[in-house]
């Protein structure tokens, strides 16, 4: 495609790129639709995965409600872990296995759509667990085929998981988290109803918006898809294809959004159009990385929630000790765009200024200074931790973290440079604090 010279073709590499999307819904109220949305899809028995802490809530209230409301019998499955295990996925599947259903209805954080992702996948296709994971730490067989169907309804905003193929699962014996993909593990129907975030509070929305920050800003200066070798077969061509204009129309809007509502809806949970706009481009967000891949920040985010130490998030439910997924990424990104910006200077440039950033008169070599600064400004005013200081990690942690981090080989591949265990190293080096 010759409508941007980041996409030029290079002779033997790809030269197509596939967009993969389920029907989306947004709207305030929206949650009231799940249960016409379901019939529709042939489902008269639901299983209506969530978790412990949102089974009682209104949203999931609304989604029985709704459910009811069209025939639809439902039985609740809420044991789903917050960052799921494959110990934890494979229960799930078996509550799917023995419960007589012909569909799944999610409502949840990142955590409750990637379970039902899994539980899916596992209930129709039973194998090891590594099975479907691609190597080294699986035997990257594909998932063989359709699944049962699902409508994802999120209630937070960062995931973009009820628009992607992807399903984020710790393997509990390694402790680290992998990922699952395939177009088959794309839900059927994505239902967003904001009104969910309404209740969220601060260092949530600030996570989750990180983590939709960093998904854009990653989608966009991606290692560019004609930069992938060309597949054999069109079905071989992984969700992970590198930066494409699909996914530049939306990581753009997404950082726009961003640059412009972070702060306020971090702020004042009251102000309806932040969180409207936020959940708006979370699934933006999605829908980019869910046709591109995200590369360093995510790839190297794993190894700080597998080591991180004694960190206690404010305002999340239950007393664990762990770190959110948006904030195991942003503590990585300043370093990481610092780093890559050499290789797509006009691109950082680019994403700095949609957040909002200076960039007049500013010359290529400033491009990585530039975006990490803006990151770092706004990871400042919403008060998240300074980087990997902020959760309990240092200097000292660098080389097992860089150790932990390699074995992400796809996403790290799908960065905008080459980058081996040296140069992920010293970003963790330079991730320790930013002010
Ligand atoms: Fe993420």
């Amino acid at each position: 495609m010759g409508c941007c010279q980041y996409f030029a073709p290079i002779e033997g590499n790809a030269d197509a790129f596939t967009v993969e999307m389920p029907r989306v819904t947004f709207g305030r109220g929206a949650l009231s639709e799940i249960g016409e949305r379901a019939l529709g899809w042939g489902i008269r028995r639901a299983a209506l995965f969530t978790d412990p802490y949102l089974v009682e809530s209104e949203h999931v209230a609304r989604a029985r409600s709704s459910l009811a409301g069209a025939g639809i019998d439902v039985a609740v499955f809420s044991e789903v872990r917050i960052e799921p295990t494959d110990d934890s996925v494979l229960a799930a599947a078996e509550f799917l296995k023995d419960g007589g259903f012909d569909g799944v209805v999610s409502v949840g954080g990142g955590s409750v759509m990637d379970t039902a992702k899994g539980a899916l996948v596992y209930a129709k296709y039973p194998a090891s667990f590594a099975t479907y994971f691609a190597p080294p730490v699986g035997a990257g067989t594909p998932v063989p085929g359709p699944l049962p169907p699902h409508v994802a309804c999120p209630t937070t905003s960062g995931t973009g998981s009820e628009v992607t193929g992807l399903s984020v699962i710790r393997f509990a014996a390694l402790n680290v988290k992998f990922v699952l993909a395939s177009r088959y593990l794309l839900p059927d129907e994505a239902i967003i109803d904001p009104a969910c975030i309404d209740t969220l509070p601060p260092t949530v929305v600030a996570s989750t918006g990180f983590d939709l920050l960093s998904h854009a800003i990653e989608c966009y200066t991606a290692r560019a898809y004609t930069r992938w070798a060309k597949v054999a077969q069109a079905n071989a061509r992984p969700m992970i294809q590198g930066a494409n204009p699909w996914s530049d129309l939306h990581a753009v809007e997404a950082l726009r959004i961003v640059g412009n509502y972070l702060e306020r809806g971090v702020a004042d949970a009251s102000d309806h159009e932040a969180r409207d706009c936020l959940s708006w481009a979370a699934t933006l967000a999605g829908m980019a990385f869910g046709n591109s891949g995200t590369h360093l920040p995510h790839a190297l985010s794993y190894a700080v929630a597998q080591m991180s130490r004694d960190f206690r998030p404010p305002d999340y439910p239950g007393s664990g000790t762990f770190v959110p997924h948006g904030l195991s990424v942003i503590v990585n990104s300043p370093s990481v765009f610092r780093y890559t910006a050499q290789a797509a200077p006009e691109r950082h440039l680019e994403a700095a200024r949609c957040l909002g950033g200076d960039v007049r008169d500013a010359a290529p070599e400033d491009a990585g200074e530039i975006v990490s600064s803006k990151i770092v400004s706004l990871m400042r005013s919403t008060r998240v931790p300074n980087g990997l200081s902020g959760v309990g990690l240092t200097k000292n942690d660098a080389v097992a973290l860089a150790d932990s981090a390699i074995r992400q080989s796809r996403a790290i591949a799908n960065a905008p440079r080459d980058t081996g265990l040296d140069e992920i190293r010293d970003i963790f080096e330079q991730a320790v604090s930013y002010w």
